[in-house]
Formats: C-alpha cells, sequence, structure tokens
C-alpha cells in the first residue's frame, strides 16, 4: 500500500490533533522528577481512561471516511506516548541512584525510642539510695530459702502459730519459696558479725487469692541494723528520715504495738498520708494516716539462732512492701497492673 496516496484532509487534521497531544505530554513529563510523577503522566494519556484512550473511543462516532486516518494517526501517537514515557520513567530513576546521598549533620538527630524502669524498680532505687546515704549495705539472699531460715531461726518453730500469718508455698519439707525477707537477716548475721547495717531488696511469694492488693508474688525491703547501743530511738530516727527523703515532705511516724515473732518489741509504723498531707483522703480512708511496715527490735532468740553475743548487742529490724509503697505514690489502686507488663502502664513511668 502506497501511505502517501492514502493521505486525506482529514490525516493531516488528525495528525496536528495528535502532535498537540505529543507536545503536552512531553512538556508534562519534563516537569516530571520521581517515578511516581512519570507514572502520573503516563496514566493520564494511557491509561484505560486516559486521553488517548478517549480519543479512539470517539473512532466509531466519527464519519466513515475519516475513520481510517484517525486510526493510524492515534495509534502513531501511542507508539510515540509509550516510547516516550518509557524513556522519562528510565531517566528519574537513574537519576535517583546516582543522586548523592543529602546530609545534613546540623539537624537534630530523630529521638531514639527508650525503655523506662519499671514503677517497682524506681520505688527500690529511691529507697536504697536513701539508705545508702545513711551507711547501710544492699544484700541479697536466695528465693528458695530453707525452712530453718525463713522460720525456725525466726523464732518460728516448727507449730509455732505464727507461722499461719506467713502463707507460704512449700517446695517440700524443710524447702520454700521465701515468704518475706527477714531470713536474708539471718543468713547475713551467721557471716558477719557486728555493727552492722543492711537492706535487702527483693522477691517475696505468698499463695494468697489475686486480687487489686493481693499478688502472689510481690517485693518487700527489708532493714536490719545490729550494733552495741542500738535502741528504739534508732529505730524512729532512720525511718523517720527515710519517710521524709521518700515523700519529699515532712511526715509524722506514728508506732503502733504489734506482734512479730523475730522482734520485741514489734509496731505496726504509720506515717502521715503523703497524699493529702494527713488531711484525710480517699488513699487513707479519710484517717490522715498510712499503715507502712512492719518493725520491732531483734528478738535475742534471733540474736542467739546466729551466735551473737546477746548481752552486748541489739538491733532493730523492718520490712516494707514495695508494691504498696510504689501504689501509694504513683497513686495505682490495681497491684496487678505491675505484673501485665501493658506498655500503655509501663511507658508512664
Ligand atoms: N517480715 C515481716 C513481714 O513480712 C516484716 C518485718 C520485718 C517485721 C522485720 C519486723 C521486722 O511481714
Amino acid at each position: 500500500m502506497n501511505d502517501e496516496a492514502e493521505k486525506t484532509p482529514a490525516d493531516a487534521q488528525w495528525a496536528r490533533t495528535c502532535e498537540k497531544m505529543l507536545e503536552a505530554a512531553q512538556r508534562r513529563l519534563r516537569e516530571a522528577t520521581t517515578t511516581q510523577e512519570v507514572d502520573r503522566v503516563r496514566v493520564e494519556y494511557l491509561g484505560r481512561k486516559g486521553a488517548l484512550a478517549k480519543q479512539i473511543g470517539r473512532i466509531p462516532r466519527l464519519p466513515q471516511e475519516e475513520r481510517p486516518a484517525a486510526g493510524r494517526a492515534l495509534n502513531e501517537l501511542k507508539r510515540k506516548l509509550t516510547k516516550l514515557t518509557g524513556a522519562a520513567a528510565s531517566a528519574v530513576s537513574r537519576e535517583a541512584e546516582e543522586a548523592p546521598i543529602r546530609l545534613d549533620p546540623t539537624l537534630p538527630p530523630q529521638p531514639l525510642p527508650h525503655g523506662h524502669i519499671h514503677p517497682i524498680s524506681r520505688t527500690i532505687e529511691d529507697m536504697v539510695d536513701i539508705f545508702r546515704t545513711l551507711g547501710f549495705e544492699v544484700v541479697e539472699g536466695p528465693e528458695v530459702e530453707l525452712d530453718w531460715y525463713n522460720f525456725e531461726a525466726l523464732n518460728m518453730p516448727a507449730d509455732h502459730p505464727s507461722r499461719e500469718d506467713f502463707h507460704t508455698f512449700f517446695l517440700s519439707d524443710n524447702v520454700v519459696l521465701r515468704s518475706h525477707t527477714s531470713p536474708a537477716q539471718v543468713r547475713t548475721m551467721q557471716q558477719r558479725q557486728p555493727p552492722l547495717r543492711i537492706i535487702v531488696p527483693g522477691r517475696v511469694f505468698r499463695p494468697d487469692t489475686e486480687d487489686a492488693r493481693h499478688f502472689s508474688m510481690f517485693h518487700q525491703v527489708e532493714g536490719l541494723m545490729v550494733g552495741e547501743g542500738v535502741g528504739f530511738g534508732d529505730l524512729k530516727a532512720v525511718l523517720h528520715i527515710f519517710l521524709r527523703q521518700f515523700f519529699r515532705q515532712d511526715v509524722a511516724l506514728r508506732f503502733e504495738p504489734d506482734f512479730f515473732p523475730f522482734t520485741e518489741p514489734s509496731a505496726q509504723v504509720h506515717c502521715t498520708c503523703a497524699i493529702c498531707g494527713g488531711k484525710g483522703c480517699r488513699t487513707c480512708s479519710y484517717t490522715g494516716w498510712l499503715e507502712l511496715l512492719g518493725a520491732g527490735m531483734v528478738d535475742p532468740n534471733v540474736f542467739e539462732a546466729v551466735g551473737y553475743d546477746t548481752e552486748r548487742y541489739t538491733g532493730f529490724a523492718f520490712g516494707v512492701g514495695m508494691e504498696r509503697v510504689a501504689m501509694l505514690r504513683y497513686g495505682i489502686d490495681d497491684i496487678r497492673l505491675f505484673l501485665e507488663n501493658d506498655l500503655r502502664f509501663l511507658k508512664q513511668f
């Protein structure tokens, strides 16, 4: 077929139309700097609903004699557009590959995600820091403990009714999960001679029914000071200094008589509510006081069990539940939150 002979006025007209479309596409492609921009132009012209498809869709409605010309011109346009967009796409991707990495060393760094100290750990750390300034040393003891340390040496022989107060997990007849940190007192005293000032942070275990205030595992910090002439006044002074610093406000202490087999006399120590300052609030059940810890003067029977001279040495001991203190400090109302590892909770500390 001779192309020249076929040229008609319609051919010329369609060639002009297509030429204009091609020029417009070229302008758009020159401005495109990313693969996405090039692709947007390609879709606009060559897509299923693009400019080219629209023109092709018009063909059936054209006068019969014009149709071949339109078809020829539009086919030619399609070929050129395909070539152009392909070339533009490889040009921008080559440019992107060759572009130098732009690094601005003056920009502030992106903050790295960082972990948080668990509220219980933080409470223990703060307590330990305060006691260190008072000359106390941190000591640890085993969580799996012999009955002798957990009970017997602490003046609770087998069948002693006080054992009932310490609900205890027994692993065998004489091995337990320690139900308080007091056995670490005994271990330390067995190994060292007075004077002694120690605190023992650690986990303790009790088979309690779990609810908002009870969990089968919690943390205690035990304190022990032994020496010549250590008296109840020293206990009061040390606890007062500790609580004032811990709650960052002046607090008053109240000692209520209590009973522990390993201390005599024993006391339940209360301090003015750190939340309301003693005025009365929900946390202190409107009493103005918080029951905080158990304490007392070390019973001579305990000194005897470790071979200390009971005529020469006296001492005081105390034990604090950390979950309770942390709950008061941070206004947390359910002990189970400490163990659920819910990041929404932990991120707040
Ligand atoms: N061990 C006691 C308890 O867990 C607390 C305590 C420690 C009391 C030391 C007096 C002296 O309840």
